[in-house]
């Protein structure tokens, strides 16, 4: 291989990487370390016959269909907001309880269900399945979303559920009520043409995920641990299919996070004696404070680009190129470890990536200010001065490291270090052919959508399945969401919509995921990961 197709291969990597700059809720492509082996995503599990146990076909009538849309759409106007961790909408909370009662009558008069309130607002159903030794699995979403204001410049009203263009608009179109719907709405339509699971799962639905969770999910969590019950798998909202965002794939990409980034917000405050301001000492609170935090923001936490989950995304995504024949290598022309290797220790390359928020986001753990108070009059010596950071920790960092790093990069004792909140970085789920959730979720976007590249990935934001790591290794982020460009930023901001034929195929996703997880096992690959 030549230098000059090399650089050119770089070059088009680079390309590829930087079009996702675009995505807030998700990163890119990842694996779980340095391999000098490619996953061959085009083969192995997808070339083999799956037995199906179960073949319910998604045939509803119009009705239904009216049925499925009204549904949804009266979630919608539901205006379960959390404002703060305080101030949820508790009215809200209690009259979607009584809402799904009303939609779904077959999923709560079913025998086969089990249906608890957790926490007086969050939701736990339990699906018995005909064979007790099939290990369960867990669906999660959430009820809560962010707050949307009517001033706004939304097209349609933030709880109006109103349609334009064949989308509904509305806060938590997307986050993360069609998800939620669509699991039930497809619990509701099995239910209802006499279907039994042989494998049982449960549903869990909390109720305050944007303010943390510390409510509606860890009280879930501890129900079930309470009842020692484990999963087989879970999986949550985190991440989507992108569609014309990776600039240079034909197709779409789903991707499927494995894993998510940690989080500490940290409290810094420095306190001296009041004093007049017309005998100011040399130092106040305020600049001692001001020179701790420019330091932090100078300072940014070394990249680890290549030595954390990430490590494996240009492979991934090198592959997918080269099955989407996009870029038109010969079959002989794979990019080998050794070209990877040059991008990993391309210096260009990764200052390319750090200058845009995205990527470096990807590249390390990313530190950011976010508030600072200090000072009561203009002629008084404020005593106190106190600033807020927030750190999204890198997969391959620790809270610890975070925090020896920030001590030692403020490097003045007088300012003093408080954890507000803080977690590690979260495990990474397996992805291999042996990882029966991440092939079910893959196996099931594949018969709804054939021509998609799956492939595994980091979610730099947090979701509920955070509390869930004690009782799954195998937690999946995704939903079959549909992103075309611009649409991340629709999350938590203004137009938030999905397509009615997207929420009917988040509907058709969970209904055909059922069944295909009543699998006793994965089917063999013949040839798996093969070297190159
Ligand atoms: C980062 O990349 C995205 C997508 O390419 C772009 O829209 C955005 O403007 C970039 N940000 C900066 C600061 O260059
Ligand atoms: C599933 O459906 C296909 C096509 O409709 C049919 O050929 C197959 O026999 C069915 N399998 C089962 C287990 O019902
Ligand atoms: C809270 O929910 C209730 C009941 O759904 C609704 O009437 C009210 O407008 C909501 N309050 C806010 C501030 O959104
Ligand atoms: C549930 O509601 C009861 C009665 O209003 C209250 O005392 C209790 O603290 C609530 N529990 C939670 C977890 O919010
Ligand atoms: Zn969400």
């Amino acid at each position: 291989m030549t230098d000059t197709g090399r650089k050119l291969r770089i070059v088009k990597m680079l390309k590829i990487l930087l079009s996702c700059g675009a995505l807030t809720l998700v990163a890119l492509l990842t694996a779980a370390s340095l391999r000098t082996t490619f996953m061959d995503v085009s083969a192995g599990l997808e070339r083999v016959p799956w037995d199906k146990t179960c073949n319910i076909s998604f045939d509803i009538d119009p009705d239904q269909r009216q049925q499925l849309l009204e549904n949804f759409k009266e979630a919608i106007r539901i205006r379960t907001v959390s404002f703060s961790r305080a101030d949820l909408n508790t009215s809200a909370l209690r009259h979607f309880d009584s809402f799904l009662h009303k939609a779904f009558p077959t999923v709560f008069s079913s025998s086969q269900v089990k249906h608890e309130l957790v926490a007086n607002y969050s939701h736990l159903f339990w699906v018995q399945g005909s064979r007790p030794e099939l290990e369960p699995y867990l669906l999660l979403a959430h009820i809560d979303v962010v707050p949307a204001s009517e001033s706004d410049a939304w097209d349609l009203p933030p709880f109006s559920a109103e349609e334009k263009d064949g989308f509904i608009y509305g806060r938590g179109t997307v986050d993360d009520k069609s998800p939620l719907m669509g699991m039930l709405q497809a619990l509701e339509f099995l239910l209802l043409k006499g279907y039994t699971p042989q494998r049982g799962f449960y549903i869990g639905l909390g109720h305050d995920e944007e303010v943390m969770g510390n409510d509606g999910a860890l009280n879930i969590v501890r129900v079930l641990k309470a009842r020692g019950v484990k999963f087989l798998f879970i999986l949550d909202e985190g991440s989507v299919i992108m569609d014309g965002i990776l600039q240079g794939l034909d197709g779409a990409a789903a991707i499927i996070a494995t894993t998510e980034k940690g989080s500490a917000s940290l409290k810094l405050s420095v306190s001296m004696p009041p004093s007049h301001s017309s005998m100011p000492p040399r130092e106040t609170t305020i600049g001692i404070l001001a020179s701790a935090v420019k330091r932090l923001e100078d300072n940014p936490m070394k990249r680890l680009f290549g030595q954390g989950p990430e490590s494996g995304m240009l492979e991934h995504l090198a592959h997918t190129v080269k099955t989407m024949k996009c870029l038109n290598y010969g079959s002989d022309l794979h990019f080998t470890t050794s070209v990877l290797r040059v991008l990993f220790s391309n210096a260009l390359v990764i200052r390319v990536m750090e200058r845009n928020e995205t990527t470096n986001a990807l590249v390390r753990t990313t530190t950011a200010v976010t508030m600072f108070n200090a000072g009561v009059k203009h002629n008084v010596i404020a005593s106190y001065a106190e600033a807020f950071v927030n750190l999204r920790i890198h997969s391959a960092h620790s809270l610890k490291e975070v925090l020896e790093f920030v001590e030692s990069t403020i490097g003045d004792p007088r300012v003093k270090i408080d954890i507000v909140e803080g977690f590690d970085p979260l495990p990474i789920s397996p992805y291999d052919e042996t990882a029966f959730g991440y092939q079910l979720i893959k196996k099931t976007l594949l018969d709804l959508y054939p021509s998609v590249t799956v492939v595994p990935g980091l979610c730099i934001a947090n979701t509920d399945s955070r509390h869930f790591k004690d009782l799954s290794g195998a937690i999946y982020r995704f939903a079959p969401l549909w992103f075309k460009p611009g649409d991340a930023q629709r999350i938590h901001g203004i137009n938030e919509r999905i397509s009615k034929e997207n929420y009917e195929g988040l509907v058709r996703f969970f209904f055909t995921l059922l069944q295909n997880c009543d699998i006793k096992k994965l089917p063999a690959s013949h040839s798996s990961v093969h070297e190159l």
